[in-house]
């Protein structure tokens, strides 16, 4: 299956395959959810007095988190230039509400870009399209205000229009100083009004002139699917929180996809928050991903001191053990055109096939449709070699279908996360 052709460059992203989100912000103070300030409904103001005084990474060692990601097999990074809060990570000329108005002082986002990039890695703007700060942000649904009796009142003085000329010279701002090779916006719900507060889509942004804006600027940066425009705008499509069973289909038509998960149930850092995900699970979502021909970007949400929560750090340690052996089933595949056998999944990178192993059969493997195609079957963890076809007692017991090619495997699992299978095509 091969999607068509995007106008922004993917060719690099569907190679790619792994990358690592970051939600920072003034909210990684509160530490309990990104949506902190929209879920308690604080004021604007009583949000700006409340963090800005405090918000100090002084442990921020950018080019320590680039390593991090590269070690765990990520090879680039998408981070909260803006998000709902309003706040920002650089020193835009457009804003107040930014990093270099903090006990920090400083810009974040420059020494994050070098550090990424330095370390090999491709770098990737989220930013915001709601902005909970803004006095020209109509308060709509999500807003903290949403239920201030004086709502309509206040919503009088704002103008969307000026809001969406704020937005316009921001993506302006990031696209022109630092060059990203993602630009990911967050995101469109016109049909959701709330006690008469329409919601926000393409006609709110200005989603039209902010697209020709970016294509203008960078024809070829990599644009995501949420400013509520027609199909063909966007180059990639971002499923949240869920892991699609097959390829990402628009209007029938498969499309360059991304799945976007936690390591918990929060983005930004959320110190209470305990349903983090097994290493089974973390290692499934990867290979999930790429056997339906998409994309993971798994988030990690730092500390307002600039650290990774040692959680988290726990989490990518796994990925890093399994990539390290297992990397050759991720990059550069997608999925393959063989049908994925009983309890697995499978890559395929031209005529190297891989079959991911999720549950740990007796003895045989069967896959259908291979019989006759496969001329060396190994393991990737150890490189041994895996026997194609049992013995002869055992293959007439097994009834084996003329389309099966049936692998002949250790009674025991192999000691990783997720077992995977190289089969060489003739
Ligand atoms: C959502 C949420 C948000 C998160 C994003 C990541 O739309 O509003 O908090 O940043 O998804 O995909």
């Amino acid at each position: 299956m091969m999607p068509a052709k995007t106008q922004g460059d993917t060719s690099w992203f569907v190679q790619d395959r792994f990358g690592m989100f970051i939600h920072w912000g003034l909210y990684s103070l509160a530490s309990r959810h990104e949506w902190v300030q929209s879920n308690e409904k604080i004021a604007p103001e009583v949000y700006a007095a409340r963090y800005l005084p405090h918000f100090n990474p002084t442990h921020y060692d950018p080019h320590e988190w680039a390593k991090t990601a590269l070690t765990a097999g990520m090879k680039y990074a998408v981070i909260t230039t803006k998000h709902h809060e309003g706040f920002c990570l650089w020193d835009s000329q457009y804003t107040d509400f930014k990093v270099t108005n903090t006990p920090y002082g400083k810009e974040l986002l420059a020494s994050w870009v070098q550090a990424f990039r330095e370390e090999g890695l491709k770098v990737g703007f989220y930013y915001s399209l709601l902005d909970w700060h803004h006095p020209d942000f109509p308060i709509d649904v999500y807003h903290p205000l949403r239920d201030n009796p004086a709502v309509a009142e206040l919503n009088r003085a704002r103008q969307m229009p000026r809001y969406a000329e704020y937005v316009r010279n921001q993506v302006a701002e990031l696209l022109t100083r630092f060059q990203p090779d993602i630009l990911w916006c967050d995101f469109s719900y016109p049909d959701n009004e709330y006690k008469g507060l329409p919601g926000k889509g393409h006609l709110d942004w200005e989603s039209e002139k902010l697209y020709a804006l970016i294509r203008s600027l960078n024809p070829r940066i990599i644009l995501n699917n949420r400013l509520d425009l027609p199909v063909g705008a966007a180059d990639i499509y971002t499923p949240e929180q869920v892991q699609p069973s097959e390829w990402v289909k628009v209007d029938g038509k498969p499309v360059v996809w991304e799945a976007c998960q936690t390591f918990s149930g929060s983005w930004g850092y959320h110190r209470d928050e305990e349903s983090w995900k097994s290493p089974g699970q973390l290692i499934r979502m990867l290979i999930n991903s790429v056997s339906c021909g998409g994309n993971l970007l798994m988030n990690i949400g730092p500390t307002s001191l600039g650290t990774i929560d040692p959680r988290a750090l726990a989490a990518l340690k796994v990925y890093q053990d399994w990539m390290t052996l297992h990397s050759g089933s991720i990059y550069g595949c997608t999925q393959s055109e063989y049908e994925n056998p009983q309890d697995c999944r499978l890559t395929q990178n031209g005529e190297k096939i891989y079959v991911h192993v999720y549950a740990w059969p007796f003895k045989t493997l069967r896959l259908p449709g291979l019989a006759g195609k496969v001329e060396y079957a190994r393991f990737l963890h150890d490189g041994s070699e895996i026997q194609i076809n049992p013995p002869a007692w055992e293959a007439v017991q097994l009834q084996i279908r003329p389309d099966e090619l049936v692998l002949w495997l250790p009674v025991k699992q192999p000691n990783v996360v997720v077992p995977v299978i190289e089969l060489s095509l003739k």
